[in-house]
């Protein structure tokens, strides 16, 4: 039985997850997020309508299903609260029934936010969104970092997090940085903010795993994408947590056997936001046009922090890569309908680097590499199909190449931006 799915991206975020999360959420009963935090840009259109999440679950909009946030995210008690207050001021139910927080989230102080713009003013800078996600990790990962059920005892929370404070303090300080926040009132907001919080509160990993034996149908949401994972992403231009399919059982507390089907989005062409090598980029150079058309009829803007999206051809060797680090059972495919209208389309099939021809997606020197492109028909106007027969002849044979390069089906293809817009060769849940 295949009651449970995980969705990832396979590029460098931003391919379209929420739209297809919240097409598969209206089949399950659950939606639980597991890795990053409000760096995530997640939109999804209803009848024109638009919502853009950072926090909380794309299946929000489901009456029926149940959203989690799971222990492997970061969270920044002051947005979860002014998203759930925008969403229940549109009618949306946002009360601790359907809206979960694991208490082992690691919490997000506006000293961490500082941290990172510090940090981006600095010759490190890798053009992160700002939002103090890579130093709440790092606090994680070095022991210092406060879990949201600390928050209880608000006595020895408050000694916790003085020390770590003070020391980011220190550092901020000397390098000139000036609005450093006074501790005792930063505690006190984050106390105020916990206390309108807690009720939400939940063990995920016994939450999920009752509910999985139960039979419930869950989906497992990653943010970002596979090239922006901390370990096999093109780092250090990368995020600071694993949003590989397998982080979702980690960051979820559920065994691996619990993720029945291993989905993965990639867009029909790539974007990136943020520094650091992109082979197929084409901002520039003889196919600036099609990069200039992919912006814009793509709209190409990012949904947390409005930067333009850099813009290039699809890359086969990239997908293959991520086919591989994901364990891909399929693929879903967006936004073809952007590429409508181009009269010839390329895909990159292998990469030359110092005079040889490779398949390989290197781990270092990625930035060094020249694409090798393949040239294919481009297609007509294809936006809102809703069956397979809906789409030209190049359209599918554009499918066709990504199958047979990656080795693995193309399962659901969206072709617009709201929520029908999608279609569907196989159904992933029985
Ligand atoms: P996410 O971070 O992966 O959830 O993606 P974002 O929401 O940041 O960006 C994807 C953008 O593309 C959003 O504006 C979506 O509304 C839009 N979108 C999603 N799928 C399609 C599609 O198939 N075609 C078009 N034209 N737009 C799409
Ligand atoms: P969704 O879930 C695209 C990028 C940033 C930067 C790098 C590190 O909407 O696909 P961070 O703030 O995480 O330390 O920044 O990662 N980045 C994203 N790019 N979509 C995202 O999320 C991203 N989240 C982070 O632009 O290059
Ligand atoms: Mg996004």
């Amino acid at each position: 039985m295949t009651t449970t799915v995980v969705l990832t991206g396979i590029q460098w975020g931003d391919e379209g997850k929420a739209k297809v999360i919240d097409y598969l959420a209206s089949q399950v009963n659950i939606v639980a997020r597991f890795q990053g935090g409000n760096n995530a840009g997640h939109t999804i259109v209803v009848g024109g309508e638009k919502t853009v999440l950072h926090l909380i679950p794309s299946g929000v909009l489901h009456r029926q299903t149940v959203n989690v946030i799971g222990n492997g995210v970061v969270f920044d008690m002051g947005v979860f609260l002014e998203e759930k207050n925008k969403l229940q001021s549109r009618g949306v139910d946002v009360g601790p029934s359907r809206l979960k927080i694991s208490e082992l989230v690691h919490v997000i102080f506006p000293i961490h936010r500082l941290v990172d713009r510090a940090r981006e003013k600095s010759k490190t800078k890798i053009g992160t969104t700002g939002r103090g996600i890579g130093p709440t990790y790092g606090d994680k990962a070095m022991r210092l970092g406060l879990r949201i059920g600390e928050l209880r005892e608000a006595t020895s929370a408050k000694e916790k997090l003085r020390l770590n404070f003070e020391e980011k303090a220190r550092w901020l300080k000397d390098l000139g940085e000036t609005e450093i926040p006074n501790f005792e009132e930063m505690f006190e907001t984050g106390l105020m903010q916990f206390r309108q919080i807690e009720s939400h509160l939940i063990d995920s990993s016994d939450y999920l795993n009752a509910e999985i034996e139960k039979g419930s149908r869950v989906v497992f949401e990653g943010a970002q994408g596979t090239l922006l994972d901390i370990d096999y992403g093109t780092y250090p231009y990368v995020t600071s947590s694993n949003t590989m399919s397998s982080f979702a059982a980690c960051g979820t507390g559920v065994g691996p056997k619990s993720l029945h089907y291993i989905l993965g989005l990639t867009k029909a062409y790539t974007t990136r936001v943020g520094d650091g090598p992109f082979p197929s980029e084409c901002m520039s150079g003889p196919d600036q046009k099609a990069g200039e058309w992919m912006a814009k009829n793509g709209n190409e803007f990012g949904s947390t922090t409005g930067r333009a999206r850099r813009c290039g051809w699809l890359d086969l060797v990239a997908l293959r890569r991520a086919t591989q680090l994901n364990g891909l059972d399929g693929l879903a495919l967006s936004k073809m309908d952007v590429l409508s209208g181009l009269e010839k389309i390329k895909v990159v099939t292998a990469y030359e680097l110092n005079g040889t021809r490779s398949e390989i997606f290197p781990n270092f020197g990625l930035d060094k590499v020249k694409p090798i492109y393949e040239e294919v028909e481009g297609w007509g106007a294809l936006q809102g199909a809703r069956k397979e027969n809906d789409l030209p002849k190049a359209a599918q044979e554009f499918i066709r190449r990504i199958e047979t390069f990656v080795k693995r089906p193309v399962v659901l293809i969206s072709t617009g931006p709201e929520r029908d817009d999608m279609i569907v060769r196989k159904k992933i849940l029985d």
